[in-house]
């Protein structure tokens, strides 16, 4: 017994001098010295043969409760250690794990592509495929082949920007009805997205906006179809209550022309500062390809009719959402793009 109670002080004073220089080596070099296969307190089980039947019980519960004080004993420096190494590495970075962390900002679609490829996905449903055209255009493509000569005062309709003569930025993507018209036999079905310029600017007019034309040229088309092909696609746009409205008007590449309105989304239709108390908005143009683009062209009119649109992404983009003003789409705001 008393060699028992001679390696248990032997123990305990081993211990507490490795709980001041605290090492997983000193813990592990102790472990192996009294409990491992050759250790000590395993050498006194092993001892248990030489002592008397009546004394090995006494005996084996005093070894047993050794045994069982020094694992607790070195479970508990070895856990002390385990909490000074954590301290010590916290305490010299400049790493607070108990801080709340930074938000990783995410990305979303901005709503003008939101609205872009909503567009996208629509029309090709219908069959319709994309072409993409110049934005630095001649003269002939962005207004004479489309019937608008020099003088015409349609030309005063929008700012052109000139780089010669004949050489402008392109001022409406019905330029693509000429290039697609050329190159392409009918049937052709394509909406023609893309960015116009226009020397105009304030609330609701930017020089940079982006257009999307349509272009439908087959045997006996006629107007109806396009009235019933809008009208599904500004119910998907704007809902199912939407009200859609053809204004006579002109443009001189279709005939009959026609302008669009939508209800107003904001007062319902009733007339508010939106829609000037109208209760309409104008969305884009329309109309039944004019012959004598056709004849421009080199499509024969005798044989195909057509029609044709376009509408401007950031007004459809500003209605649907109800924004104000067409620059705040393009000043990269986070305050305003975050709430789309
Ligand atoms: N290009 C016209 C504009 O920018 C819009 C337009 C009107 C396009 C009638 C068309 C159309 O295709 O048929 O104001």
């Amino acid at each position: 017994m008393s060699s028992i109670e001679h390696i248990q002080k032997e123990f305990e004073e081993a211990v507490e001098k490795v709980r001041k220089s605290l090492s997983s080596e000193s813990i592990q070099t102790l472990k192996v010295k009294y409990l491992g296969k050759k250790g000590k307190i395993s050498g006194l089980m092993r001892s248990m043969g030489s002592i008397s039947p009546e004394e090995r019980p006494v005996f084996g519960k005093a070894i047993n409760k050794l045994r069982d004080l020094a694992n607790d004993s070195l479970q508990n420096i070895q856990d002390l250690l385990q909490h000074q190494e954590i301290e010590k590495s916290t305490s010299y970075s400049s790493l607070d794990p108990s801080l709340p962390g930074h938000r990783i900002p995410t990305g979303a679609i901005h709503p003008l592509n939101r609205v872009k490829e909503d567009i996208f996905s629509f029309f090709t449903g219908l069959g319709f495929e994309i072409e993409r055209g110049r934005e630095i255009e001649t003269d002939w493509y962005n207004f004479e082949a489309l019937n608008i000569p020099p003088e015409h005062p349609a030309r005063d309709m929008q700012d052109t920007f000139y780089i010669d003569d004949k050489v402008v930025l392109r001022t409406q993507t019905s330029n693509n009805q000429i290039h697609v018209m050329e190159s392409r036999k009918p049937p052709l079905r394509i909406i023609a997205p893309g960015f116009v310029y226009r020397a105009d600017s304030d609330a609701s007019h930017a020089p940079m906006f982006q257009q999307v034309e349509g272009l439908v040229v087959d045997k006996d088309i006629s107007f109806a179809q396009l009235k019933g092909t809008l009208y599904i696609w500004v119910r998907h746009m704007f809902g199912f209550d939407v009200k859609l409205r053809f204004r006579p008007s002109f443009f001189p590449f279709t005939e009959p022309s026609a302008e669009m309105d939508v209800s107003c989304s904001l007062c319902k239709g009733k007339g508010c500062r939106v829609c000037s108390q109208t209760g309409w908005l104008e969305i884009g143009g329309c109309g039944c390809v004019d012959p004598n683009v056709f004849q421009k062209a080199g499509i024969d009119a005798e044989e195909y009719t057509g029609f044709a649109f376009g509408f401007g992404i950031d007004r459809i983009t500003m209605i649907k959402y109800g924004i104000p003003e067409i620059g705040l789409l393009t000043a990269n705001d986070n305050r305003f793009l975050r709430q789309f």
